[in-house]
């Protein structure tokens, strides 16, 4: 609440009748939600065929450890990275039993990229935003600002199992979607989430879907509590520019 001293005006957030000393009863709410997700995406330039570049191996993972349906089933380790109009994915998913059984692309065993260039974190959509899906066999959907113009993907499935790769029964997602409402370098945030839809018995009914960071299964139609990912040069979280520019 808010007082003029000039006029002695009163201005609330949410009670109308500024009655707050003596009655909480029109209080608005505060709801308390988890911390999101910070990660780094290092700079460099892979080649997109499916097979790790050496490069990878200095990209920060993150994990999809969140559960928006189910309890188990498919996740994935995921690294990403950056040059001057791209942001690149790398995705190792653990997924034993592999289906596209169904007509909906997100029931197919299948990963989606939400990206906010603007990381305004919007409750709907913006122009800037996209939702970019592949499945395991490489074919590709898009939702709002996404299309196949933005997306090249390479796709390859582990069956049985090199040791090398860790996982038994995986397949990998490797992709670059082109940045056109932001410029990437270092220190600078994009909105970032990275999910798993899984078909786990193969019946054409998507069974779990884990995700990064946002618990809602909201993602693709809402930006406001994707992950943020942040633009380095190495691997080192770099001060937001406005606590700089405030430092004496
Ligand atoms: C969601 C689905 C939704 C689909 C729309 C997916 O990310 O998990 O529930 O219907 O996007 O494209
Ligand atoms: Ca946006
Ligand atoms: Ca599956």
């Amino acid at each position: 609440r808010v007082t003029d001293g000039s006029d002695g005006s009163v201005l609330s957030w949410n009670d109308p009748t500024h009655s707050q000393l003596t009655n909480p009863s029109q209080f608005g709410t505060l709801v308390l939600i988890d911390e999101v997700k910070l990660t780094t995406a290092i700079k460099g330039t892979p080649v997109i065929d499916g097979v790790a570049d050496a490069l990878w191996a200095d990209a920060t993972e993150i994990e999809t450890d969140v559960w928006v349906e189910g309890t188990g089933g498919a996740t994935a380790k995921v690294r990403t990275m950056w040059d001057a109009n791209h942001l690149y994915v790398y995705a190792v998913v653990s997924d034993t039993l592999l289906s596209k059984a169904s007509a909906n692309p997100w029931e197919e065993d299948s990963i989606e990229v939400f990206v906010d260039q603007n990381n305004a974190k919007t409750t709907s959509y913006e122009a800037d935003d996209g939702q970019y899906r592949v499945n395991f066999d490489n074919e590709q959907s898009f939702g709002g600002a996404a299309s196949a113009d933005t997306l090249t993907s390479a796709t390859r499935v582990i069956a049985g199992t090199p040791a090398t790769l860790l996982i038994d029964g995986a397949y990998i997602v490797e992709a670059a979607i082109t940045l056109t409402e932001v410029m990437p370098q270092p220190g600078v945030f994009i909105g970032f989430d990275f999910q798993v839809n899984d078909d786990e018995n193969g019946d054409g009914t998507r069974d779990s879907v884990a995700i990064w960071n946002d618990p809602t299964g909201q993602s693709w139609q809402n930006t406001s509590r994707i992950g943020v990912l942040q633009f380095v040069e190495f691997g080192r979280v770099y001060l937001p520019l406005v606590m700089r520019a405030y430092a004496p």
